[in-house]
């Protein structure tokens, strides 16, 4: 486990020659995603299926900014509103700022985060460029979604010293990732495993790609499948199930566009929207543990 004084505060690029990255020859969904977002983390076949994916889904850089944008709050309410301080965030993807740790900080200095992904990639540059506040903590670990227990068992939250206090509340961040969950994996159950040891009073944030909106998301969804990325898209209702089977009550206003998600007033258009109902990506919600 990665101490403040040891990789959190180093700054400085992402993968160097001496930590090269292995795979550049294949398409990843981080990198891909961080081309969508205007980062420079990516290789040519990441901008080659990037690219495509722009074709066929000509709103997904738009997309991609309406899902930061319904992090981005969602981190803040917790942080500011709910008083929560300890987060994990699965599927962190490749930093992007502002990133969880830096909105929860700003308002609760002292938050610990728990960064998860599954791509070595993301594990380098997070290396690199997540440094916490001096009274918090930030820890990375590689680790799949959909082998829950690698993460409820591994040290930062299982060893003698964990990063996060289980007995407390903890906000679980899922955002754009179960999408690349099939309905084989089982993602209700993968869902009701991460929350079970989380104390009463713990929330999830969840964002989804749906097709409802827009069909080039379906379109998009089909080409990653081609590239052997898996994808699945999923309606309103789908995404509805996702999270009630996993035994969570939905936190006002529910299952929402992602550029419409404000916490606990109906639904309106977010002050920053980058996206118009026509362009929706997905959709976002939040629950909470009783
Ligand atoms: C679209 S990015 C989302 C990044 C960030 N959560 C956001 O919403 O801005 C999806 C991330 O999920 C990761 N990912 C995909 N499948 C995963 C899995 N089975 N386990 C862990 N991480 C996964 C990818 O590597 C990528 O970094």
């Amino acid at each position: 486990m990665a101490e403040q004084s040891g990789w959190m505060s180093t700054s400085g690029p992402g993968p160097t020659a001496a930590n090269p990255v292995s795979d550049q020859g294949k398409p990843q969904v981080a990198r891909m995603y961080d081309y969508y977002l205007g980062g420079k983390d990516h290789f040519e076949a990441d901008r080659e299926a990037a690219s495509e994916t722009m074709r066929l889904w000509p709103n997904v850089a738009s997309g991609a900014r309406a899902n930061r944008h319904f992090l981005h709050v969602a981190v803040e309410h917790l942080a500011r509103e709910q008083g929560i301080d300890q987060f994990i965030d699965i599927g962190t993807g490749i930093p992007t700022e502002p990133n969880t740790h830096q909105i929860a900080q700003y308002y609760q200095p002292q938050a610990r985060v728990l960064y998860t992904d599954n791509d070595p990639i993301v594990m380098t540059y997070a290396q690199a460029l997540l440094t916490s506040s001096p009274q918090g903590r930030v820890d990375y670990i590689e680790a799949d979604l959909r082998k829950p227990q690698d993460i409820l068992n591994h040290p930062c939250l299982a060893g003698p010293e964990p990063v996060l206090d289980l007995s407390r509340p903890v906000a679980l961040f899922v955002v754009a990732i179960f999408h690349f969950i099939t309905d084989e994996d089982g993602p209700s159950e993968l869902l009701r495993t991460l929350m079970e040891p989380l104390a009463p009073g713990s929330h999830l944030v969840l964002s989804h790609a749906s097709g409802d909106y827009d069909e080039g998301v379906e379109e998009a969804a089909e080409f990653y499948r081609s590239r052997n990325l898996p994808a699945r898209t999923r309606s309103r209702e789908e995404v509805e199930e996702l999270v009630t089977g996993a035994g969570i009550e939905l936190v006002e206003p529910g299952v929402q566009p992602v550029h419409r998600w404000w916490p606990g007033r109906p639904a309106r258009l977010a002050p920053a929207a980058v996206s118009t109902d026509a362009q929706c990506p997905g959709y976002g919600v939040m629950a909470r543990k009783r």
